[in-house]
């Protein structure tokens, strides 16, 4: 989500202004810091990072901040640090140009709706496009700071989607994901009247019907919303790509409970288990939070039990960290840190073990790859339909080219092969 919002605010910048990127910091106008504020590691860098900057900018560069670390501590950054410019919300973004020539502009209004805002066009890769489906979060996951950062939840109307969609296929996208805090829970809310698409498997059928359009992806959905209808339209929908995102966070229904997640450790087994018999190829991979409050041995065994029962293709897993206006930061029982960082590395190196054994059973298979950039070793690589990374000996004349792939050899994360026909 971050990453477009970046791309949003480079193409109004570039409409509007007369901005340009630029690779080299010390050249640069204009610099944005575009924030997370999910976990409290990177808000504390951003005060280094914005030292940094201010050593190397050339005299007269603004600085601003951006993202939700700008929407939760909003002028406070700029008392912190008075270098920075102006400061503005992850649903702020449209509003890029007007802060940009205010000194002290805070723009960081989480009921500001910028569901029917059309941006200028820029997108980092010429192949692959992400297009917002909805904005904000209407969950109250007790961890979470994001409801309180990005704001309510609405969805953006379908015709609005597909003009997005088609207009990046028009200009050479194969690829597309649609995005949304929860991706899933499409057309809980719309700004204003729409006939099109009003749930998410309805809008994932409209959006395939797109001329040109190859690939569909989609970030990040809530296992919640998996229903039976989405399951089947994921699964025999061919430009649906088979990779998926179940966040499970705990494996414990207990824990589960005190997130506020609304579904069971069965609930999840039960999902995961649809998935694969209706989609057996599907690469399914998940979020996995350790240490949340409350956490007991068991409640972490049953964690690990998930982890084999489910065999995830690719696992992000955290430290549990308390965060402002959540629920969970004021809850008893805090996991001490030490126990927590060692049940986080036995997840882990349980993971990359089943990691290890899911990419050498790749060896000897075919896998169709979209490939997308030239690496300096003359190697091209790609992503296949379950989003591996792939590499194989080829050109340039591969590039935004869905082509059969024969896998030789694989390590833990790289699969290498070779383009048949
Ligand atoms: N502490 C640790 N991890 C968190 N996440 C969200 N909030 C927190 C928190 N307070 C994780 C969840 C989510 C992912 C994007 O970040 O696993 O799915
Ligand atoms: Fe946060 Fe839960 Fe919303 Fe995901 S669904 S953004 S974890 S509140």
């Amino acid at each position: 989500m971050n990453v477009r919002d970046s791309e949003h605010m480079i193409a109004e910048l570039n409409k509007k202004e007369s901005y340009e990127l630029t690779q080299n910091v010390e050249d640069a106008d204009l610099i944005i810091i575009n924030t997370c504020s999910v976990r409290e590691k990177p808000v504390s860098k951003l005060f280094s990072e914005i030292g940094q900057f201010k050593k190397v900018k050339k005299e007269g560069a603004k600085i601003g901040v951006a993202g939700c670390t700008a929407s939760h501590l909003g002028k406070e950054i700029i008392k912190r640090a008075p270098v920075v410019d102006f400061v503005i919300g992850a649903r702020n973004v449209s509003k890029i140009t007007e802060v940009v020539n205010k000194k002290g502009a805070v723009e960081i209004d989480t009921n500001y709706d910028e569901s029917t805002y059309m941006f200028g066009e820029y997108r980092s890769n010429p192949y692959k496009a992400m297009v917002n489906i909805s904005i904000g979060c209407d969950k109250s996951c007790t961890f979470c700071i994001v409801p309180v950062t990005r704001g309510e939840e609405i969805s953006i109307p379908s015709n609005l989607i597909i003009k997005e969609v088609q207009k990046a296929v028009d200009s050479g996208a194969k690829e597309i994901t649609l995005l949304g805090q929860n991706v899933n829970n499409y057309g809980r809310r719309f700004s204003n009247n729409t006939s099109g698409a009003k749930n998410f498997t309805q809008l994932l059928r409209e959006v395939s019907q797109v001329d040109g359009l190859e690939r569909i992806r989609f970030s990040s959905p809530h296992p919640l919303h998996m229903d039976d209808e989405f399951l089947e339209e994921f699964a025999k929908n061919p430009k649906i790509c088979k990779q998926i995102h179940v966040p499970l966070q705990s494996g414990s229904t207990n824990l589960l409970k005190s997130m506020k997640r609304g579904y069971t450790k069965e609930w999840f087994l039960n999902r995961c288990a649809k998935i694969r018999e209706l989609t057996p190829n599907v690469a399914i991979s998940t979020d996995i939070i350790v240490g949340f409050p409350g956490e007991s041995q068991e409640d972490f065994n049953e964690t690990l039990d998930v982890l084999e029962k489910v065999k995830f293709d690719a696992l992000f897993s955290f430290k549990y960290s308390p965060r402002p206006h959540t629920e969970a930061q004021h809850f008893e029982n805090q996991v001490e840190s030490d126990v927590a960082s060692k049940r986080l590395q036995k997840l882990q190196a349980r993971h990359k073990e089943i990691q290890k054994e899911i990419m050498d059973a790749q060896v000897g298979t075919r896998v169709e790859v979209l490939f997308e950039e030239l690496k300096s070793d003359g190697k091209v690589a790609g992503r296949s339909d379950e989003g591996r990374l792939v590499m194989v000996e080829g050109s340039e004349e591969l590039l935004g080219k869905i082509l059969p792939v024969d896998i030789k050899s694989a390590n833990i994360t790289v699969l290498h092969g070779v383009v048949t026909e």
